[in-house]
């Protein structure tokens, strides 16, 4: 389908951009705040890139007031963040550490002063190292008693403030990083142990659902997924049915439970076949059922490419192998020597010809955002919010200033491609545009940027943490004033 003219942007369209608690606050061991996974992860040498933590990232928890002022410049119109868990209930489940809970409760004023609509995400990855210790975190379902918990004490807070909240962030990457790949805490490369941190996650996420719509029925909330679509190398239908499979395996495994209650079919046969599913009840059959999310958060960066791994053709090296899940969480390359337990034998990751890298070797494909949304959409009719999507680079501060023009082409061209999707039907909420300050990249350190404002620190550590609007900056703040009419 091509437009001679694109729909316009709903008015009530929430052009935003996005946060995380660990890679913004800093702040990490005051006012009562507990210890997370993150927090241990990052101090144990050899973790992170040359060391890097997020003890003062960007020191947000110290800047908050003016951090959301350059907001209100802007014209934002939503802000999504994470509330750091082990802040407000310092070892997950017991007492509330009220300075913590008080540090969110000043930063949803301080946004509806400026007009901008908070997005609250319960859990952006930072499991409050106590959980961790006593119950193996999500490997437990004490921790779903505990998450709820949580939520209980963030929605009583804030039913009357906030109306979009995140679950999940991105549970497909946090749980392959941290219990396949090994690359995040807590560091297990076992792919059982991966599918059963799955389902006890997706149990929270149904439980904090359900809890919501007791508690705030007139707010929304879904979780956010890290989306990819997925395209076969040729149209062999070898490298068709590898795209299937790599569907099933990278989408589909959490999206249809997030949104239809139930694991696919043929990749949970094939789980059990192999011993590596994960054990559902019937209870929990009937509690993953009952829980229906209002709206699907959507992190878009980039899709993949697959092709068979049945037949006799270059493949990926396991190098390459290597690489991808060291550098991109979103390709989740089969790999037979990774752990003791079986692999599956689906599909092979390999680079598409037709697409251009970004200085980290992401794929920049605007086209697959239009893709991803279409998809999404068609299958689950569930309005979108896309809360993540965006740009790394390395940028350069001259005389004072950030000429990020490449930031603002790939926003650009990733904007026009959501426009032509709301002008195929699509219905969204919104768009965060990932980040809003440049923050601590969880395994790159403080050189790869985000942001539209520029926070003068780098891997070594802060410097003045003075904050500089960039361009992109300046050009979002028309975007939004204008509607996203020039795109
Ligand atoms: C998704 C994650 O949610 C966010 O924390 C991360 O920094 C970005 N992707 C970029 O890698």
């Amino acid at each position: 389908m091509y437009y001679q003219k694109l729909d316009e942007f709903p008015q009530d369209f929430l052009w935003g951009a996005a946060s995380a608690a660990y890679q913004i606050e800093g702040a990490f061991d005051e006012a009562g705040k507990g210890r997370s996974i993150w927090d241990t992860y990052a101090h144990t040498p050899g973790n992170t890139y040359q060391g890097t933590t997020g003890d003062v990232a960007v020191d947000h928890y110290h800047h908050m007031e003016e951090d959301v002022a350059l907001m209100g410049k802007m014209g934002l119109k939503a802000y999504r963040f994470s509330v750091a868990w082990s802040r407000v209930i310092p070892d997950g489940e017991g007492a509330v550490n009220e300075a913590g809970l008080d540090f969110y409760r000043r930063l949803i004023k301080a946004l509806r002063a400026n007009h901008v609509e908070p997005v609250l995400t319960l859990y952006h990855w930072d499991l409050p190292q106590a959980l961790q210790d006593k119950y193996q975190g999500w490997e437990s379902r004490e921790t779903i008693a505990a998450f709820k918990k949580y939520c209980q004490v963030l929605f009583a807070a804030f039913k009357d403030d906030v109306k979009y909240w995140v679950t999940f962030n991105e549970q497909n990457v946090f749980t392959s990083m941290g219990y396949r790949w090994g690359t995040h805490p807590p560091k297990v490369m076992d792919i059982k142990r991966m599918y059963a941190a799955n389902h006890i996650i997706n149990l929270a996420n149904a439980e904090a659902i359900n809890l919501f719509h007791e508690m705030v029925p007139n707010g929304l909330i879904g979780p956010s997924f890290g989306y990819g679509p997925v395209y076969p190398l040729t149209g062999d239908p070898n490298d068709v049915l590898a795209s299937v499979n790599a569907d099933d395996f990278n989408n589909n495994w959490w999206l249809d439970v997030y949104c239809r209650g139930e694991y696919p079919f043929f990749m949970m046969k094939q789980l059990q076949r192999m011993g590596i599913a994960p054990v559902v009840t019937a209870a929990d059959e009937q509690l993953l059922k009952s829980a229906k999310p209002d709206f699907l958060g959507v992190n878009y960066y980039h899709g993949g490419t697959v092709q068979t791994n049945r037949l006799q053709k270059p493949v990926a090296t396991d190098q390459q192998a290597k690489d991808f899940s060291a550098t991109d969480p979103y390709l989740m390359q089969p790999k037979a020597d990774q752990a003791q337990s079986p692999e599956i034998p689906a599909f092979n990751s390999v680079a598409s010809p037709y697409l251009a890298k970004t200085e980290w070797g992401w794929e920049i494909d605007p086209v697959g955002f239009r893709v991803a949304l279409r998809q999404v959409y068609e299958k689950y009719r569930l309005p979108i919010f896309v809360t993540e999507n965006g740009l790394g680079a390395v940028d350069q501060l001259v005389n004072g200033q950030i000429d990020d023009q490449y930031r603002i082409d790939y926003l650009q061209a990733h904007l026009l491609a959501m426009k032509e999707a709301i002008t195929d039907g699509v219905a969204m909420i919104g768009y965060c545009a990932w980040s809003y300050t440049d923050l601590l990249s969880w395994l790159n350190g403080y050189r790869k940027r985000y942001g539209f404002v520029y926070i003068d620190r780098d891997d070594n550590g802060p410097k003045e943490l003075k904050r500089i609007p960039k361009a992109s900056y300046y050009w979002y703040q028309q975007i939004i004033a204008e509607n996203g009419q020039q795109i």
